[in-house]
């Protein structure tokens, strides 16, 4: 007897597609095969896909993000937009606050997430400031109990480091064998061009676009590659944008370099014309690096299909928009440089990708498994828990209705923000139901489960 059966749905994975039945059993995928046997429940996904539960490897939760400025998810309205969009593991940032042991921010990330979460959830750490303590103790510790993976930023007040202190990080990740992720921008072209700009009042949210081109981001990436071969570790290069830096992700992988490279949603269906509204609405698009044109997003399905990248996340950083603490905070009035950064996607992100991709035929069904679900965990150290339909694999499952049309709206997505900037897109193909560990936390698009996500320490990347 099992818990549950999944009854003739046709099974998606990174390699294969087939027609089969899913036997759970304590949250675990127990049998596949025809007439497997009786159960307590029977799903029938007769018409549909049944596919591995999306995991979001990017996304920023309830992180400290500036005075005066609150993100608009917190854990629990984060995973319910994670879970209701086809997901089942989703991978926040826990920042290193200046000042504050690394251990103290990840016990208070702890104490935000744990017993709030629809899916389950593994943290990253953000590097701001590593000390000799923190590179020669802390993080070490951490890697050893799970926290194998950590971004390192090349931009941002108070979050950039130097080549030298990269370097560092770099050295560290090659004793301890975790996994660095890079955000690529050049800092100091982004801060001498946002100062003329602003001197010549060019202020509103659209000038953030240019504040940013993408000889900065080409640059910083060639840069961390370069640091990344010198100190012979892999390298994740995440939330790619354009031709330019994905052209130098693919030339060092045909260098034989680990460098792996991530983009996200809003570099394949929005442009920097997104930022152009009026009044303020550009800022509802503001995030780094920015959209940027047709030719990006052409450039972005290329290392889609071609490899380049292995996995699409959402970057989902969320502040709602008509709201002072938000993106419309009164500095942010006054200059692009105060709007803060980051757009919401953690609901959006699968159907996106599966109509936009599956649908329209740029990539196929295992393609789309391996870039939003396999890929994550092999490369954080998930594998093969998560991200795979096999025996002894968790029973975290989306059952997609391929055929189902809606126009994309941000009521849909159950997320804390008050807007999607993917409104009104035309969406075919949606996950109706989804599994975390066996248990049914969405059925038929309704949210009907617990809050039963836990924490999961990692292993080390495939990658490292
Ligand atoms: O604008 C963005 N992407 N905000 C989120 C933080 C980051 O850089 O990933
Ligand atoms: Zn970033
Ligand atoms: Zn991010």
């Amino acid at each position: 007897m099992f818990d549950t059966v999944i009854k003739g749905g046709r099974v998606s994975t990174a390699s294969d597609t087939f027609g089969c039945d899913i036997g759970i059993r304590d949250g675990v995928i127990v049998a596949l095969g025809a007439e497997i046997g009786e159960a307590r429940e029977v799903i029938d996904a007769t018409g549909r896909w049944v596919l591995p539960g999306g995991i979001d490897s990017h996304v920023h939760i309830a992180q400290p993000s500036g005075e005066g400025l609150v993100m608009a998810d917190d854990f629990e309205s984060a995973t319910r937009s994670a879970v209701m969009g086809g997901n089942t593991t989703v991978l926040p940032f826990c920042l290193q606050e200046s000042g504050v042991p690394l251990r103290e921010s990840v016990r208070a990330y702890h104490a935000k997430a744990d017993g709030r979460c629809y899916t389950d959830v593994s943290f990253h750490l953000i590097i701001s400031d590593p000390t000799p303590q923190v590179l020669g103790q802390e993080l070490p510790a951490l890697v050893r109990d799970g926290y194998t993976s950590f971004k390192v930023f090349m931009t941002y007040e108070g979050l950039a480091l130097s080549d030298r202190q990269i370097l560092e990080v770099m050295a560290m990740a090659r004793e301890t064998r975790a996994l660095v992720m890079v955000h690529a921008e050049n800092y100091d072209i982004i801060r001498f061009l946002t100062d003329s700009l602003e001197a010549q009042g060019k202020t509103a949210p659209r000038h953030h676009a240019d504040s940013r081109p993408m000889i900065a981001e080409r640059e910083a990436t060639h840069r961390a590659i370069s640091l990344a071969e010198l100190s012979e570790v892999p390298l994740m290069v995440v939330h790619v944008s354009n031709r330019e830096a994905m052209e130098e992700i693919r030339r060092a992988r045909q260098r034989g370099l680990k460098i792996i490279g991530e983009t996200c949603p809003q570099y394949l269906v929005l442009t920097a014309q997104d930022l152009d509204g009026l009044n303020m609405e550009g800022a509802k698009y503001v995030c780094s690096p920015p959209p940027r044109d047709r030719d990006s997003q052409e450039a972005c399905w290329q290392g889609l299909q071609q490899d380049v990248f292995s996995v699409f996340s959402s970057d989902h950083c969320p502040f709602r928009y008509d709201d002072p603490q938000g993106k419309l905070t009164p500095k942010g009035r006054t200059s692009f440089r105060w709007v803060p950064n980051g757009i919401p996607g953690i609901g959006a992100r699968l159907p996106i990708l599966f109509s936009e991709g599956v649908v329209k035929g740029r990539i196929d069904i295992n393609r789309f498994v391996a870039l939003t679900s396999t890929n994550h965990a092999k490369t954080y150290g998930l594998y093969p828990r998560k991200g795979a339909i096999a025996i002894g694999a968790d029973a975290d499952l989306a059952i997609w209705d391929p055929e189902r049309r809606q126009t994309l709206t941000h009521a849909m997505l159950r997320d804390g923000s008050d807007y999607t900037p993917y409104e009104g897109l035309e969406i075919v193909g949606w996950p109706m139901t989804t599994l975390v560990r066996g248990r049914v936390v969405v059925r038929e698009g309704v949210l009907e489960g617990a809050r039963d996500g836990v924490h999961l320490p990692r292993g080390v990347s495939a990658h490292a």
